[in-house]
């Protein structure tokens, strides 16, 4: 039942991706800010802000996951994700000082400001219930597939992914295009695919029990109602299939 192939391969794709968001060209976003209809800048502004939140938790979190990996490939796997999140974190916050001119002179004095734009569902998803996980995990190693299931499968497979396509949209749709924000959210949703693979294939190698099985179906759900009216019912629903097959492929049976 061990997959003894190791978690090396991951650890190499995060290699071959990695950028640097200060080489992001933010300037022409900054000018064309201005120029949004209220709308427009309402639904982009929204989701800016649920990442910034989103970002800057999921990366604080994967300490623990780093401990309690079963061996040395998975804690590299997860730090290199770790380094991938930080990024992540600090292009969101780069959006929102430089492009959105958010005030506050630190990415904790930002999300204060940004927190008013996201539900209080989403706020308690990661400032709550993900760092909770994390406790217990510190805790107690032996929850480590729950708590991936949790965070790569029902965060980043439902949540952050299902946000960053309804991002993509938005700025596809918009009178003034936003080319740093669009290529930053596409090399963001490029690392995003492969924390969902790893997450995939260390909830495959353990073997859960129904409950587990149904209770990560239920919680990708309700996790994939927190952006509120910024995500579409139609999105949601693709999503949660996409987190239903996800799960099927990862060899989970439900009850
Ligand atoms: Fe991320
Ligand atoms: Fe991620």
């Amino acid at each position: 039942m061990v997959m003894i192939a190791g978690y090396d391969h991951f650890v190499q794709l995060a290699e071959s991706l990695q950028w640097d968001e200060t080489e992001l060209d933010l300037g022409p976003d900054r000018e064309a800010w201005p120029r949004l209809g209220d709308d427009e800048a309402a639904t982009v502004r929204g989701l800016v802000a649920g990442f910034c939140i989103a970002e800057a938790s999921v990366a604080g979190q994967l300490g623990s996951y780093q401990s309690a990996a079963a061996d040395d490939t998975m804690q590299a796997a997860f730090r290199a994700q770790a380094r991938d999140e930080a990024r992540h974190a600090r292009f969101f916050d780069l959006v929102a000082e430089v492009v959105l001119q958010v005030p506050g002179d630190s990415p904790a004095a930002r999300q204060d400001v940004l927190r008013r734009d996201v539900s209080a569902e989403l706020v308690d998803l990661f400032e709550h219930r993900l760092p909770a996980t994390a406790r217990r995990l510190a805790e107690d190693h032996s929850g480590l597939t729950g708590a991936v299931g949790l965070y790569h499968m029902v965060i980043e497979g439902v949540v952050l992914l299902a946000g960053q396509h309804a991002m993509l949209h938005a700025l596809e749709g918009l009178s003034s295009p936003l080319p740093g924000l669009r290529r930053g959210t596409e090399l963001v949703l490029r690392d995003e695919r492969w924390h969902i693979g790893f997450g995939s294939r260390v909830v495959q190698s353990a073997e859960l029990g129904g409950e587990e099985a149904d209770a990560l179906l239920e919680q990708g759900e309700t996790a994939s109602k927190v952006w509120g009216r910024l995500i579409t019912d139609d999105a949601i629903a693709l999503a949660v299939k996409q987190h239903r097959r996800r799960l099927k492929a990862a060899g989970i049976k439900f009850w």
